[in-house]
């Protein structure tokens, strides 16, 4: 008898312990102390003992009795005291309101100008296939090409990088489509860079593409003069150079001027310029009847200076307190 009322104690106290809520935790009393409960049933079985037991048995269930009421009454108290000290009548908690990072603002506002273009808006994966970052854009397998982008490859899958340019809409979107077509990109592209305030492994792009007949390279140049006007007003200057991308030829780099802290300076923009048979070939489109202009352009930078923030590292590593402050 005294090992039966030691484990009714126990279990009884576990039952308290892991009741959940008050309506849970009455059907435990129930269960323990009701009419039928699992006491009545300990007091029944003491008339059945011998008188020389009787006292010594009885102290022993008053006493499980009381260590129950009291885990009881505890239990209780942790549910009553949620309820008591909610107090409708004070002002609601205001719930933090958080805001878009810099890089999205920036990236709005760039697809907002050329969707005033009528360019549409493409997305692509940040891990594409092989074929889409290099090898439809003229970068050919094992060529030195290659080596001007160092390229995050994935273990066991030599089809897969992880993007290393937007670029890739070139290809990706316009696979399978039929021109005139013009669409931009904006999203993250990686590279396996050492990492210091001015070079992030992860950034972001945004490249852009038309296709038509009889494009020129007055096309390309007089559309991103545009663009930059209507992201930074109508004196903005922008200048060209000749440059080196194997996806597009001739192949330019454009600076646009900015005035930092009362100095001018070029600032490096964009690469760009008219896409390349070979990659009209991969997309199965003839570079006789069809021709088109390509660009892109990594932001982070004019979104540092935009904001003032000296290290790109900020821009990535999610630090809210930095964050907060724009
Ligand atoms: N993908 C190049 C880079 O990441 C930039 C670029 C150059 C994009 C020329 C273009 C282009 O679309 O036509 O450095």
């Amino acid at each position: 008898m005294e090992h039966d009322l030691s484990i009714l104690r126990d279990d009884s106290l576990e039952a308290i312990r892991v009741a959940r809520s008050e309506a849970e935790l009455e059907r435990v009393e129930t269960d323990l102390l009701g009419r039928n409960g699992k006491f009545a049933a300990a007091m029944k079985r003491l008339s059945a003992l011998s008188r020389d037991e009787r006292p010594r048995i009885g102290k022993l269930i008053q006493e499980v009795r009381r260590t129950i009421d009291q885990a009881l009454a505890d239990r209780k108290r942790t549910f009553g005291t949620h309820r008591h000290t909610f107090d409708p009548t004070l002002p609601g908690e205001r719930p933090v309101r958080g805001h878009v990072h810099p890089i999205t603002t920036y990236s709005r506002r760039i697809i907002e100008v050329w969707r005033s273009f009528g360019y549409d808006v493409h997305e692509g994966p940040e891990l594409e296939e092989d074929w889409y970052n290099f090898e439809a854009l003229n970068f050919p397998k094992d060529h030195p090409t290659r080596d001007m982008h160092d390229t995050f490859f994935i273990k066991g899958r030599p089809d897969l990088v992880l993007r290393t340019h937007t670029s890739t809409v070139q290809a990706r979107s316009v696979f399978h489509r039929k021109p005139p077509l013009k669409f931009v990109e904006i999203g993250r592209v990686y590279r396996h860079e050492a990492t210091d305030a001015k070079h992030e492994s992860t950034f972001t792009q945004c490249d852009g593409i038309a296709i038509d007949r009889h494009m020129t390279m007055a096309h390309l140049v007089g559309t991103l003069h545009v663009f930059f006007k209507r992201m930074f007003g109508d004196d903005v200057k922008i200048r060209t150079r000749p440059s080196y991308f194997p996806f597009v030829e001739p192949g330019i780099e454009m600076d646009l001027q900015w005035t930092i802290n009362g100095k001018t300076e070029w600032l490096e923009m964009l690469g760009a310029g008219m896409i390349h048979p070979n990659v009209m070939k991969s997309l199965k489109l003839d570079p006789k009847k069809w021709n088109g202009f390509a660009f892109g352009m990594g932001f982070d930078r004019l979104v540092m200076l935009s904001y003032g923030i000296t290290d790109i590292r900020m821009l990535y590593n999610g630090n809210l307190d930095f964050l907060k402050q724009f």
